[in-house]
């Protein structure tokens, strides 16, 4: 399943709508049915309003009944960007922390595997 969300994800990133960073990123993510939806990063005249790649294949997701994240996969694509570092952002961790548990497997293409509690140790949570 990661192998296919890899794929999805460097795929969704050429869909990248990105004029003003020229970073393109893919997300893919995998309900607990096994349904996959994607997502990539769309940026805006006005820079706050930027939806990341991950948060888009979330939002679609649940947009469509998904309940829980069972696995994310994201890849970035730009020539000059350092990808060794390159994690999902804290914004798009916090936001994923309502749909997975910390045992969830996150794939950054060309950087390695992840699980979700290794990389938000502390979500916020309201119980
Ligand atoms: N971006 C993502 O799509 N995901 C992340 O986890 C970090 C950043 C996007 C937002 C923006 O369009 C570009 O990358 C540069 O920050």
């Amino acid at each position: 399943m990661i192998e296919k969300l890899d794929r999805l994800a460097k795929n969704a990133a050429q869909r990248a709508y990105s004029p003003y960073s020229g970073i393109r990123v893919g997300a893919a993510v995998a309900d607990e049915a096994g349904r996959v939806f994607t997502g990539c990063n769309i940026e805006n005249a006005s820079y706050g309003l930027t939806l990341c790649a991950e948060r888009v294949a979330i939002a679609t997701a649940v947009a469509a009944g998904a309940t829980s994240i069972a696995a994310l996969s994201v890849a970035i694509h730009d020539d000059g960007a350092d990808v060794e570092r390159f994690v999902p952002c804290g914004a798009c961790l916090q936001f994923l922390a309502e749909f997975a548990e910390p045992a969830t497997r996150v794939s950054v293409c060309d950087v390695g595997e992840f699980t979700f509690g290794e990389l938000l140790t502390n979500p916020f949570v309201v119980t």
